[in-house]
This record gives C-alpha cells, structure tokens and sequence, in this order.
C-alpha cells in the first residue's frame, strides 16, 4: 500500500490487491486531497530546513509560449481541456485534439467564452485548433500525427492526456483490447509518428525547450505484478474476471505509460539514438484526483459501491483547474528546463514534485519490452 506523501511499496499478490489497496487508496484520498487541498498543503512546511511545497501553478509562472505550437490530445474535456485553455493564454497555438467534432467544436466554443470574460493574459491569447483524433483507431492516430507533420514546422509541447478508464472489453479490428490502444498503444504510435518533428524543433534551436508529458496515475500500483511485456499477449492482457478487474486493467495501462515515458527519455538521451534531442524532456504525471467525467466512469466500477465510492471522490477531488496544475508545470513550468537533469524522465505527482512509482514502473527491463513489442505490432500492423 502507499500514501502519496510516503510514496509506494508493492502491495503483495493479486488476491490481495484490491481487498487491501483500494481501500488504503480511498483513505489516501480522503487524508490528502481534500476540497480544500490548496489551503492544507500551502501549510506542509517545515521551515527553515525547506521550502513550502507549490500548490498551484499560476499561468504567470509559465514560460511565454508565443511562436510555440502545442497539442493536448483529450483536450476537449476535464483535465485536457484546462491544460488546453492556459497554454493558449500563454500565447501557444494549442491542437485541441479530440475525437468527436461536436465535442470539440464545444470546447472551442465555450474557450471564446471563457477567454471574452476571463481577466487578460499578460500575452497574446494563442490560436485554438480542432485536431480530429480516435485512438482506438492507430490509422488514425497515424494520420492525425502527419496532418500535423504537413501543417507545423514545430512541435515544442505534446501531452498526451486522452484516456478511458472502465468500458465493457471491447477490441479493435486488428483485435487489441481498445483500453490498452487508447491509452497506451496509440499515444505511442502518435508519440513516435512525430518524434522527427518534435526532435527538428529541438535541434532548430539551441535553446529550445521540448516537452512530452504522458498522463499515467496512481492507479498504476493497482496493476498486478507483471513479470513480462514480451509477446501480443501482453497488449492484450486484462483482468476481467478478478476482483476490482477495471480497475486493474485501467492500473495496468497507466503502468505503460510511466514506463514509455522513461524509456522514450532513456532513448532519446542516448547519443546514438538521436544527437541533438537534449532540448527535449520527457515526464509521466499523475494529476491527482480530480472531477472529471472520466474519475466517474472509473470509481463507478467498484462492485455494489459504485455509487458511494463516485460520490465520495467527487467530494474529495480537486477541480479540472487544479488538476491541470502538475501538467502544465511538466509542459511549460521553466524550472523543468533548469533541473532537467532532475525531471527528465521522471513521474510527477502534485504539485509538480517528483512522485514515486511501483517496483514495476522502475523496471527498466519492462519498460524495453514494452516499447519492442508495441514497436514491432505497430510494424506489423503497417502503422509505423
Ligand atoms: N481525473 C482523475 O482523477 C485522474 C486521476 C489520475 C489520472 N488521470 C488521467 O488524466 C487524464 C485525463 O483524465 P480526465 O479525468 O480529464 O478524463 P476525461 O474528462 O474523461 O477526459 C478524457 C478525454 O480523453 C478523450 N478520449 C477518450 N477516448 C478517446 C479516443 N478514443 N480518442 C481520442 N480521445 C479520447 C475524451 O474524449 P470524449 O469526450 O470524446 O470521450 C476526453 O476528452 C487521463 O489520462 C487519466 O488517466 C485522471
């Protein structure tokens, strides 16, 4: 079990795991992230020997992103759509992308609103663009990624926000279980289609500042010990017929992201893989618990409980704004640039501090044989 501010041990087996976790989750939740988290946490101080830890992220701490070009996928809704809003008001021209037109068209309308009634930004509100984009579909995604590669000279901020928690176990046509597309395997497909854009924009300039934040989660402790990523069978993998299943599987591609994401540094660090990709840095986030249409669908799946476990962490979560916070500091916050020998690579957890992550999300192992087996079925698949 773990407590956010102690970090995480392994929590035994799979019997185990969902008797024992998720109620020391919820007692996390309701010890930690209380609504008025901004207040308490501004008190955690132990003054002189540190400083007090940040509890928020105001748009004027952010870099100026005038000239940037971002793209937030699931930016029409919850914690995408935050994130979407502040780096427009920072001045980036902001991809919206989203799967649903009617969606989309929405949030860029109801962003006008905002923006019309909102205090000025000290900078030049940024162009908002609709990128239509269906991860459960990698030809898609695919295509998606090059629309941006035909229109953009530069990429300097991806994140990858978009992800869907408990849906009925659905697969693809090319027969993947569609969480593991949304929220693993077609990021990085997306991720790797515009790596050269992403690594010209970092090299363009020497003092370019690159950004790719992947939203994982601490429900990745959820997952059950994973001993391999070798083979499809491990694309595929879900755990349906246990207790807490969703939320297992939901853990389980969450996992996939923190170990992309330390891979995709640890390659694109090494000198042979890509020489001048210093300029770009790459970070795992967990935002917290946040209110959210896609919290709801998640905590509705506890059996017999659903609905008290979605009410009570509706009372305890945060806002999409507040949830936004660790993102936008992994996107565009200057102290990443400063001490990227320190963020690089790692997993954030509010408010922008480094967080700690299961024994598996540190395996280095995992993390290589999940990037050859998602490389070699996207090949196989004639997506990369
Ligand atoms: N909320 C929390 O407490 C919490 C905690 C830990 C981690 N996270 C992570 O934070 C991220 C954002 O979560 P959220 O709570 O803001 O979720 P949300 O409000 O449900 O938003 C998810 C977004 O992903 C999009 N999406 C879903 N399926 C898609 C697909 N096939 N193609 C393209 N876009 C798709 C959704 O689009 P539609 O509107 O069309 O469905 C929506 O815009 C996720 O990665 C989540 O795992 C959230």
């Amino acid at each position: 079990m773990y407590t956010r501010r102690e970090g995480i041990k392994e929590g035994g087996d799979a019997a185990t795991c969902g008797l024992i976790k998720l109620p020391a989750y919820c007692l996390s939740i309701l010890l930690q992230t209380e609504p008025n988290q901004e207040k308490t946490r501004s008190s955690i101080m132990v003054w002189p020997f540190s400083s007090p830890e940040r509890t928020s992220v105001s748009e004027d701490e952010l870099l100026d992103l005038r000239g940037k070009v971002a793209i937030v996928t699931g930016g029409n809704s919850g914690i995408g759509y935050a994130t979407v809003r502040v780096l427009a008001r920072r001045g980036a021209k902001v991809y919206l992308a989203a799967r649903s037109e009617e969606r989309a068209r929405a949030a860029l309308a109801q962003l006008a609103d905002e923006q019309r009634n909102a205090p000025g930004s000290t900078v030049p509100y940024g162009e908002v663009e609709w990128l239509k984009l269906d991860l459960s579909d990698i030809r898609q995604t695919k295509a998606a990624a090059e629309e941006v590669i035909r229109k953009e000279k530069r990429l300097d901020i991806l994140v990858n926000n978009a992800a869907i928690g408990n849906v009925p176990y659905t697969y693809t046509a090319d027969g993947l279980l569609e969480i593991m597309v949304v929220n693993h395997i077609s990021p990085f497909l997306f991720t790797l289609t515009l790596l050269p854009l992403l690594q010209q924009t970092a090299t363009s300039d020497p003092a370019a500042d690159v950004r790719i934040v992947n939203l994982s989660s601490d429900a990745h402790t959820f997952a059950p010990h994973v001993s391999t990523f070798i083979g499809d069978e491990a694309l595929n993998k879900h755990y349906e017929d246990t207790w807490l299943g969703h939320f297992r599987t939901y853990g389980y591609t969450k996992l996939a992201n923190i170990l992309f994401t330390s891979e995709l540094a640890r390659r694109l660090s090494s000198s042979s893989s890509s020489p001048n990709s210093s300029n770009i840095t790459t970070l795992s986030v967990h935002p917290g618990n946040v209110s959210t249409p896609g919290s709801q669908q998640v905590t509705n799946t506890v059996p017999y409980l659903g609905w008290l476990t979605t009410r009570l962490s509706a009372w305890m979560s945060t806002t999409p704004k507040e949830g936004a916070y660790t993102s936008l500091f992994a996107a565009a916050h200057p102290e990443v640039k400063q001490n990227r020998e320190k963020y690089n690579g790692v997993y954030l957890v509010p408010v922008g501090k480094v967080g700690k992550i299961s024994e598996n999300a540190q395996d280095e192992r995992l993390a290589r044989e999940l990037w050859e087996t998602t490389e070699r079925k996207m090949k196989e698949l004639g997506a990369l």
